[in-house]
């Protein structure tokens, strides 16, 4: 690659040239006791920072910003932090995906509007992944990511607890008595140790995997601990990294091939990744103009075996994993299903950065011939109660609900849910189907995860853990069980979700991938013809426009106003 000119920076038309606004932009960064000799002729780097008092997730953000900023200095290049809007999964209501989008377009803007010749983007917290790397995509500018890395292992009586995960599974057990109040707070002690995003396979941890996968942050980076002192390396390195990708033009378009989209989907379904990550990867890839259709998840899915012994689906957390070697050592056992010659961030191939790799525990990473699960850990279902498909983590849900056939009790939304679920006369049993509507994009609003449906009462009291359950919402990442989520279209526009009533019969085979209500069309059409559609929640302010412009879950849920490889303008400089 042609090594770029100091007057070819972008910016250099802020600050190279001779007139009255070069000189307004010099001489306010020699406001901030910045001289000549700091910027002049020198990449800019914004570093994209979602720190906040909000998202412990990201605590360690102000220090890491500083010494991204070292390596930055290192390289010769001039760093800026720019502050974005945090998305702190544990806080944000109804649901961070609702705001995706917004950061999406927070940091195209901040960059477009802004001297930045590359950036680093911290983040790490479910959605602020896939948000940056959209953003900083549809931009196209030089763009590195520094993952936030995983918080330490949570620990109580001498178990180690896992993120979520371990939540669920233990306020199961206090519902029925199994669990008291010392213990709870306990758990509520032991179960977040240190800064860092969550640290079972959920969400954040699937999405920094997927954008090592995809080659867009340093190898080896993803599955750092947050509290490790290679985090702090990890970030100054990529700092120095980031000026030489300035210099060499590499941008977020020449990474982001389609054969590193599937590289990040061979990853997310070796690790029985979140499901979230499903729609998470459509919309990345819609902003390089890669259509990327269910179909090949699941194609992908079938081909792919589940190699990564971790929480929900396996035994160990995101700490160990980094401990037998992290991702590169796990991506080396399946590089054959991979495309080892696209290029990455480090500026090598992704076959030059595996050579080497090694796993140190076969029981965390597990040999090819000894997989978790011979496939992947998800699955897209079709049916007539899902015409545009849905999807299932099988990897962690109990195996005898996989091929199932029962009656449904139908939740119109989450509030009858929550009314309902309890009551001792719900004719509930452990082979009925539990139904939640209007949880989707337009129902939640926001696409909220609560596909995860609590079990009622008294079937928990009958020990019984898992049951089958639909819905067209999302589920955390640190979440278990036989639930389908993501139905498309949702029953919020009317999609054939709306239309089921309790005692209906719904059938899943996974193995054969449908899922099928059992109601004649005739019937259908006639409760089609009655139905209403949701009111709009939100009169006015951005919550209109996600409503005007949110796609359904199976294409991805961007704004169809942001899609698409398009070049974003420049701005004109008066
Ligand atoms: Fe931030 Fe789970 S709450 S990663």
């Amino acid at each position: 690659m042609a090594r770029k000119k100091p007057e070819e920076l972008r910016s250099h038309r802020w600050y190279g040239v001779q007139d009255l606004r070069s000189f307004g932009h010099r001489s306010r960064t020699k406001q901030m006791g910045f001289g000549a000799e700091d910027y002049a002729g020198k990449p800019v780097i914004g570093i994209v920072n979602t720190w906040s008092e909000m998202n412990p997730c990201h605590a360690h953000f102000r220090t890491r910003a500083e010494e991204v900023k070292r390596g930055v200095w290192q390289a010769g290049g001039f760093p800026v932090e720019l502050p974005a809007m945090s998305l702190g999964e544990p806080f944000m209501k109804p649901t961070t995906m609702l705001y995706r989008n917004l950061l999406a377009m927070e940091v195209e803007e901040l960059l477009r509007s802004n001297p930045i010749d590359g950036c680093v983007l911290l983040g790490g917290c479910d959605k602020t992944t896939p948000a940056m790397i959209m953003g900083a995509a549809s931009m196209n500018i030089p763009t590195i990511f520094v993952p936030a890395g995983p918080m330490l292992r949570g620990h109580w009586h001498g178990n180690t607890l896992g993120s979520g995960s371990d939540v669920w599974k233990y306020w199961a057990e206090k519902k029925v008595g199994n669990i008291d109040d010392k213990a709870w707070g306990e758990m509520e002690d032991g179960i977040a140790r240190s800064f860092g995003t969550c640290m079972t396979m959920g969400t954040a941890a699937t999405m920094m995997s997927a954008v090592e996968a995809l080659g867009m942050c340093l190898p080896g980076a993803s599955a750092i601990p947050a509290a490790d002192s290679a985090h702090p390396r990890m970030a100054t390195a990529s700092g120095r990294r980031i000026v030489e990708m300035v210099w060499e033009g590499q941008k977020p378009s020449d990474v982001m091939t389609r054969e590193a989209i599937e590289n990040a989907v061979t990853v997310t379904m070796s690790l029985a990744g979140s499901t979230n990550a499903i729609v998470h990867l459509i919309a990345m890839a819609g902003r390089v103009g890669v259509k990327l259709d269910l179909d090949r998840f699941d194609q992908i899915s079938r081909r792919t075996p589940l190699l990564a012994n971790l929480r929900p689906s396996g035994k160990y957390l995101m700490e160990d994993f980094f401990y037998a070697g992290g991702l590169p050592a796990m991506m080396a056992r399946i590089a054959d299903l991979l495309h080892v010659n696209v290029r990455t961030v480090s500026g090598e191939t992704l076959g030059q950065t595996l050579k080497g790799a090694q796993v140190f525990n076969d029981d965390v990473i597990l040999p090819r011939d000894k997989p978790l699960a011979a496939e992947g850990g998800l699955a897209v279902l079709r049916g007539n109660l899902c015409p545009n498909g849905a999807v299932i983590k099988h990897a962690a849900a109990e195996k005898r609900l996989l091929v199932h056939e029962g009656p449904a009790i139908a939740f119109e939304d989450y509030n009858d849910m929550a009314a309902r679920l309890d009551d001792p006369n719900l004719p509930v049993t452990k082979d009925s189907v539990l139904v939640l509507k209007n949880a989707g994009p337009l129902g939640g609003p926001g696409f909220p995860e609560w596909g995860m449906l609590p079990l009622p009462k008294k079937i928990l009291e009958q020990g019984v853990r898992d049951m089958v359950r639909i819905s067209d919402g999302r589920m955390s990442g640190t979440s278990y069980g036989a639930c389908v989520l993501h139905v498309a279209p949702e029953a919020a526009i009317g999609g054939p979700l709306a239309f089921v009533r309790t005692g209906d019969i719904i059938a899943i085979d996974v193995p054969k991938r449908t899922l099928t209500l059992k109601v004649s069309d005739e019937e259908l059409a006639r409760r089609r013809a009655a139905w209403k559609p949701k009111e709009v929640i939100y009169p006015r302010g951005y919550g209109q426009m996600f409503a005007k412009h949110v796609t359904q879950a199976d294409q991805g849920c961007d704004f169809d106003f942001l899609e698409g490889a398009a070049r974003v303008p420049e701005p004109e400089i008066h």
